[in-house]
C-alpha cells in the first residue's frame, strides 16, 4: 500500500459515510429519480462504506450492485449490509469505474456520489449511459463552483486539489450535450459536508500525523490542510435523457457543487478541504 492509500484509509476506515452526503439528500435525489419498477436494479459507483448504498437498498426494495476500487471498504459494506439485514439486496463488486465489466447487466438506475471526480464527469456521463435501461434514471454528484468569483484563496485551494473542477452551470451544459435532459438539482447543505465527514477527518488527522505521516509531511501538507478554512456545499442537478438508439430514457444526473467561503466566515473555522484518494 503506497503512503498516500495508507493515509487515506486510516483517515476514512470505518467513517458512517466517505465524503459529503446525507441520507436525506439521497432520499431526495431518489424522488427526483420518478417512478421507478418495483425492486429496481441500482448500480452504486464508487460506494465506499456504502452509506448511499443502505439507504437506496432500504427504501426502493431493490438489488445495489456497489461498485468501489478499495477491497476493504467493500468488506465493510458486506458488513454493514448483513448487520441491517441488507445482505441479499447488495453485492459488492471490486472493480474501477472507468472499465466497469458487469457481462452485459443493465440498470434502472445509475448512482454516484462524491466519486464521479476520479474518472472524470463528462468521460463518467458517456460512459454510463448505455449501462441504462430505456426510461432509466442517473444520479451523479460532482464538485462544481457555486459563484463566478471564488476567493482567491479558494482558487489557489482547488487549482491544486481538483483543477478540472468548474462552474455548475458548465456541468450542466455537458449533461444536454451528452444528451441529458436535466430535471431538477440541488445544493447540497453544509451539514452534509460536516456531519460524519470534514468533522470527523479533522478529528482523526492528529493521530494519522503521529501513526503515520513522518514529520516533513506532516508539516508540508497535513497541516496546511487542516489549518484552511475552506467551506463547502454541493448542488444536484436531476435529469432524463435518450438512449443513443434514440429511445426515450429517463434518467437522474446530479451535480454536486462545492464552494468556499472566505477565510474569516468564523462558521469554517473548523473545516478541512476533502482529501481525495490518488
Ligand atoms: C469520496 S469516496 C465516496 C464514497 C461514497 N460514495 C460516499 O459518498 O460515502 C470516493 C470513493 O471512490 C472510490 N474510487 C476511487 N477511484 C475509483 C475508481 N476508479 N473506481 C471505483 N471506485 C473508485 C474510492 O475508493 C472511494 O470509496
Amino acid at each position: 500500500m503506497s503512503l498516500a492509500q495508507d493515509v487515506f484509509w486510516k483517515l476514512h476506515e470505518g467513517l458512517p459515510k466517505q465524503g459529503p452526503g446525507s441520507d436525506a439528500s439521497t432520499l431526495r435525489a431518489l424522488a427526483l429519480a420518478g417512478e421507478l419498477p418495483s425492486a429496481p436494479r441500482i448500480l452504486d459507483l464508487g460506494c465506499g462504506t456504502g452509506r448511499q448504498s443502505l439507504t437506496l437498498a432500504r427504501a426502493t426494495g431493490g438489488h445495489v450492485t456497489a461498485v468501489d476500487v478499495w477491497a476493504p471498504s467493500l468488506a465493510v459494506l458486506r458488513e454493514r449490509a448483513a448487520r441491517a439485514g441488507l445482505g441479499a439486496q447488495i453485492e459488492t463488486v471490486q472493480q474501477s469505474m472507468g472499465a466497469l465489466d458487469l457481462r452485459g447487466r443493465i440498470f434502472d438506475l445509475v448512482w454516484c456520489e462524491s466519486a464521479v471526480y476520479t474518472i472524470g464527469f463528462d468521460a463518467a456521463l458517456r460512459a454510463w449511459r448505455p449501462l441504462l435501461v430505456p426510461g432509466g434514471a442517473l444520479a451523479v454528484s460532482e464538485l462544481a463552483w457555486l459563484r463566478a468569483d471564488p476567493p482567491e484563496r479558494a482558487r489557489r485551494f482547488w487549482a491544486g486539489g481538483y483543477p478540472a473542477m468548474r462552474a455548475h452551470e458548465a456541468n450542466l451544459r455537458a449533461l444536454a450535450d451528452s444528451g441529458y435532459l436535466l430535471a431538477d438539482s440541488f445544493t447540497l447543505p453544509d451539514t452534509d459536508w460536516e456531519d460524519g465527514y470534514y468533522a470527523e477527518l479533522a478529528r482523526r488527522i492528529p493521530r494519522c500525523e503521529r501513526d503515520t505521516l513522518n514529520p516533513r509531511l506532516t508539516r508540508c501538507s497535513m497541516r496546511r490542510r487542516t489549518r484552511s478554512r475552506c467551506s463547502a456545499s454541493a448542488r444536484g442537478a436531476l435529469g432524463t435523457c435518450s438512449t443513443s438508439r434514440g429511445r426515450p430514457c429517463r434518467t437522474v444526473p446530479i451535480t454536486a457543487e462545492h464552494g468556499l467561503r472566505p477565510r474569516n466566515d468564523a462558521r469554517n473555522a473548523s473545516r478541512v478541504p476533502p482529501i481525495r484518494p490518488r
